[in-house]
């Protein structure tokens, strides 16, 4: 059997599956206390809290285990390899000014994302070490080495002694990583904590990392986001579009991208190519908003979308309520236009779909631009996937085949999905059975985003 943990910002997820076919055979999670700000100690109690959960005459198979996690977190430690402070994630956003300095310093963003693959936002672990070093001094002197959330959880399953690892994906956020050449910087970490901390050693796709206490394989393990794309069998011709809370639009590709925009965030994949990725800041909140604006829950949301017409009678929303990053407008807010005497609800609730999904076309298209490769279809994932709306409306909207991929535990799948890699020592991924996914078609509707991108492009000087 091959073990997956997700090691997310909320809770470890575990997977065990049939190392042959990926067929899943047990699952648990355990939640731990989630923020911008946790004591890493708390994710190794959870993963030691969820691997006793699970059935012990099968965790006694394991043969290889793979750790994918929240991306970007930094933890430091001092030379006892004790941590200096609690972990800062990528949700905390107290480095952005150190983000901007950093950026500066490296001669603007596109000399930025020449170096690194993407230009620095405060998610980034080297924005963190900066922030360290102006606010907590005395802290920063202490570090001797910094580590992502994955690293820390893998290097705790290794026997004990290990050095820690890391792969070339999760690198790719840290900010002290030629992504391109799939190398450290170790002086762009020196530059922003004010030392050199040492950093872990890089495996290589598929590579053995290391081996638990038992003997069982230990690969590298990779970002969430890279893990995801493991576990989904993201083709080089589909576009992943993930619809949460934030909404994220992401291809794999065999070249390296070097956004300047920032827009895209040039980001290594797990399997030795790329993971260029676009993130947008209002996706499901739109229509969490709109839902309660108008006293009705998700699916009732959706039946009145689907009683308006394709221009929502007119009306037309620019979705950027809490600021936006693609495109990039931090002090935005939500317009609407069109609104008439005439204008209904239906017309309100298809408004905010639309705008939703043209937002998200948007995101698409430049992943498309940075990859190149036209994709064959969108495969879509997230909570508000599974909206009645959202399944009519996103085929026309985003001009393209989409395939809705059932709820699933994908990160955790990707990592065992990556462990089995290791095992078998092969020179690609076990080929796994992908999940069951339903396709919808429709004909294109430009006319949709030609109206939403006017309002866009009309909206772009009023913050
Ligand atoms: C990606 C990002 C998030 C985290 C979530 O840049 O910050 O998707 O990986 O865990």
């Amino acid at each position: 059997l091959a073990l997956g943990i997700d090691t997310s910002t909320q809770s470890v997820k575990a997977l065990l599956v049939d190392a042959d076919d990926g067929t899943v055979v047990a699952q648990r999670a355990v939640r731990h206390p989630a923020g911008t700000e946790v004591d890493p100690q708390a994710w190794l109690a959870a993963v030691d809290e969820v691997l006793a959960a699970l059935p012990p005459a099968q965790l006694r198979d394991v043969a290889a285990v793979g750790v994918g996690g929240q991306q970007h977190g930094m933890v430091a430690l001092d030379a006892e390899d004790r941590p200096v402070r609690d972990a800062l994630l990528w949700n905390d956003t107290r480095s952005a000014g150190a983000a901007a300095d950093l950026v500066a310093e490296m001669g603007g963003p596109q000399a930025c994302a020449d170096a690194i693959g993407s230009v620095l936002v405060a998610s980034f672990t080297v924005t963190k070490l900066r922030w360290l070093r102006d606010h907590e001094p005395e802290r920063a002197a202490r570090v001797a080495r910094v580590l992502l959330p994955h690293d820390l959880v893998a290097r705790h399953l290794s026997a004990p002694g290990t050095d820690p690892f890391t792969d070339r994906g999760d690198a790719s956020g840290t900010g002290y990583f030629a992504t391109a050449e799939g190398r450290w910087r170790p002086d762009l970490a020196a530059a922003a904590l004010g030392h050199e901390p040492d950093l872990p050693r890089l495996v290589a796709p598929g590579g053995v990392a290391a081996h638990t206490p038992d003997g069982a394989v230990v690969s590298a393990g990779t970002g969430d986001n890279m893990a995801a794309a493991l576990g989904m069998a993201l083709g080089p011709d589909d576009v992943l579009v993930s619809l949460g809370t934030s909404g994220v639009a992401s291809a794999v590709s065999a070249r390296p991208v070097a956004d300047g925009t920032g827009v895209v965030t040039g980001f290594a994949d797990a399997a030795g190519g790329f993971l260029p990725m676009v993130t947008t800041m209002n996706a499901a909140g739109i229509l969490d908003l709109q839902a309660q604006w108008l006293g009705v829950d998700h699916d009732g949301l959706a039946d009145l979308a689907l009683e308006s017409t394709p221009d929502a009678g007119g009306v037309v929303l620019s979705p950027y309520y809490g600021g936006e990053r693609s495109p990039y407008r931090p002090t935005a807010t939500g317009t609407w236009t069109g609104l008439t005497p005439r204008t209904t609800r239906a017309d309100l609730a298809r408004a905010a779909y639309t705008a939703l999904l043209c937002s998200l076309a948007d995101a698409v298209d430049q992943v498309v631009a940075a990859t190149g490769v036209e994709p064959r279809r969108v495969l879509l994932v997230g909570g508000a996937a599974r909206s009645r709306a959202v399944r009519a409306l996103a085929p026309a909207v985003l001009g393209r085949p989409v395939t809705v991929v059932p709820p699933g535990e994908y990160v955790a799948l990707g990592a065992a999905r990556q462990a089995a890699w290791a095992l078998a020592g092969s020179d690609a991924p076990p080929t796994w059975a992908g999940p069951e996914a339903e396709v919808l078609e429709a004909e294109p509707d430009p006319q949709v985003r030609a109206t939403y991108a006017d309002l866009r492009e009309r909206t772009a000087s009023w913050t």
